[in-house]
């Protein structure tokens, strides 16, 4: 099935492992043009290395999403080298887990550039650049509906992200562009390794104790693959998804009991 990406220009941040790199993986499959970045050079180069075995159209540079300014750099310099941008996908790092007591002014900063700034940069800096037909999706998480326990900076700060995504697409529906996002539930990557240990530090048991708590609560009954948050983000940049815009849809196994 042709979804319309063939050849499309695709930037997609913080894409060295995880959600951003299975996503960066899933446009070159579909014949897309597409820059990764991240900021270990090291593991950059890796994946660049490995996806150059799927597609020779795949691009690099790596930058530091808490740094705005380097934000700009990568989507002007990033569409640039793709000869124009179509599709951003913003992916960013995690931020620190801790709870209100514990996480200092630095730390909320930080996660404010990392997970906010660092947004409304890659979105703006974007929409200058896109033309009519052109997409933005947000990969954020599903704190945004329901805190989860010692993530504060996810749950405060990801909020705001519901915000900007509506905004611009209001914004941006004039000029064509459709802003969208999709929410992970606890998905198979480093990440998820990172939460599991500092759950595992604070409850004093095992590691294993805690992934099998997640998972009992998750009504599909197991984690997600990277790829399965990969597809709806292709979906969103898909010719299938005209007339979607504004939304967040949620990828978590059914994890989320709210009904709204
Ligand atoms: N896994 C889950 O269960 C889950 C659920 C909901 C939301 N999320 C969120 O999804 C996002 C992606 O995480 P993931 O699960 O895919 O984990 P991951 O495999 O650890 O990927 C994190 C990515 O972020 C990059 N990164 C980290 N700090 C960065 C920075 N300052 N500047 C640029 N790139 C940076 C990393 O690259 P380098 O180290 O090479 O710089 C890596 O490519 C995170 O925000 C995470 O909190 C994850």
């Amino acid at each position: 099935m042709d979804l319309g990406i063939k050849g499309k220009k695709v930037i997609v941040t913080a894409s060295s492992s995880g959600i951003g790199y299975a996503t960066a993986k899933r446009f070159l499959e579909e014949g897309a043009e597409v820059l990764i970045s991240s900021h270990d050079e090291n593991k950059l180069l890796n994946a660049y290395n490995t996806l150059k075995g799927i597609s020779k159209s795949v691009y690099y540079m790596k930058i530091d999403l808490t740094k705005p300014e380097e934000v700009s750099s990568l989507i002007s310099e990033g569409s640039s080298m793709l000869g124009g941008l179509d599709i951003l996908v913003y992916v960013t790092g995690s931020p620190k887990p801790g709870n209100l007591l514990e996480l200092t002014n630095e730390d909320w900063i930080n996660g404010f550039n990392l997970l906010l700034m660092s947004a409304v940069v890659a979105v703006r800096e974007s929409a200058k650049i896109m033309k009519k037909g052109g997409r933005i999706i947000l990969s954020t998480s599903t704190t945004l509906r329901e805190p989860i326990d010692n993530l504060d900076l996810s749950n405060v700060i990801r909020l705001s992200l519901a915000g900007l995504i509506k905004s611009a697409s209001r914004e941006l529906a004039s000029k064509g562009i459709l802003v969208n996002g999709v929410m992970p539930g606890w998905t198979l990557t480093k990440r998820l390794d990172q939460l599991i240990k500092d759950r595992s530090k604070r409850e004093n048991r095992t590691e294993d104790s805690v992934l099998k708590d997640l998972v009992k609560d998750i009504p599909l009954g197991r984690l997600a693959n990277p790829e399965e948050v990969a597809n709806v983000i292709i979906f969103l940049a898909s010719s299938l998804s005209t007339y979607v815009t504004g939304t967040l849809i949620p990828v978590d196994g059914g994890n989320i009991k709210g009904i709204f």
